[in-house]
């Protein structure tokens, strides 16, 4: 199966009638695409919309098919994972127990074929699987974040700023990582304040600001240009 695209068209979304998102159009394709952005502009927002944890308005057509709006489950059987931000893990459950419940939805053949791929995937975790998830590191937990929500099978894997609050080097751990699920064929759409190595990392890159997209292109392009480099890397 060749990898996934999202589009969505005229979005919007909110909260009690406060609107952060309106009228937004994205192309999500194969690789990885990452959403920049102030705090407050409306990013997890987006995820938590597109992931059917929020009702939104407008479309969004995974491969084709539309994603139903406010229906996380549905979402999740449709191919959508979201690793959300500030991991919620389970910490008092092992990291094999955490990385079970990102399969609740499939066969217990399923489960344990994941299992073993996450091992492999994940190294680090294969030496940790009894270890309450609660007592790991901080890049040790993003990570079982990542391995869980891919133990779901998704065909579109959404991150969070999985990079908040991780040393320089787990960081660059973390976003190989995510290059390597994107390489295995897993479309990504990663919302990133490491704006520099997320550019790096991604394929093309999106920005928003006060709910609307003000820039968008190649990840290479975006790096150089004046709106990133003035707005977001400090440049002169
Ligand atoms: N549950 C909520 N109820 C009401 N307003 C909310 C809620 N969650 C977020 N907002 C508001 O929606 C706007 C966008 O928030 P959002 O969390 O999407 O921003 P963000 O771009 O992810 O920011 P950050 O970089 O700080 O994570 C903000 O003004 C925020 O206060
Ligand atoms: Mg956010």
């Amino acid at each position: 199966m060749s990898p996934s695209e999202l589009k969505v068209r005229g979005l919007a979304a909110g909260y009690h009638g406060f609107q952060v998102l309106q009228g937004l159009d994205l192309d999500v394709l194969p690789g990885i695409t990452v959403v920049l952005g102030p705090n407050g502009a409306g990013k997890t927002t987006l995820l938590k919309s597109l992931a059917g944890l929020l009702p939104r308005a407008g479309e969004a057509v995974l491969d084709g098919v539309a994603l139903p709006s406010g229906e996380a489950t549905a979402c999740v059987r449709q191919g959508l994972a979201l690793v959300a931000e500030g991991r919620q893990l389970f910490p008092q459950m092992t990291v094999t127990e955490n990385l079970e419940l990102g399969a609740w939805l499939s066969t217990p053949r399923l489960r344990k074929e994941r299992m073993a791929r996450a091992f492999e995937d994940f190294p680090r975790l294969k030496e940790r699987a009894t270890q309450l998830a609660g007592t790991m590191s901080g890049g040790e937990q993003q990570m079982v974040a990542v391995a869980r929500a891919m133990m779901s099978g998704p065909r579109l894997l959404m991150l969070d700023e999985p990079s908040l609050g991780l040393a320089p080097r787990m960081v660059d751990e973390l976003l190989a990582i995510v290059r390597r699920i994107a390489a295995q064929g897993v479309t990504v759409l990663m919302v990133e304040q490491n704006v520099r190595k997320a550019l790096q990392a991604a394929d093309r890159g999106y920005v928003l600001e006060r709910g609307k997209i003000v820039a968008s292109g190649d990840a290479q392009d975006l790096l150089h240009s004046d709106v990133i480099r003035q707005a977001y890397l400090g440049a002169a």
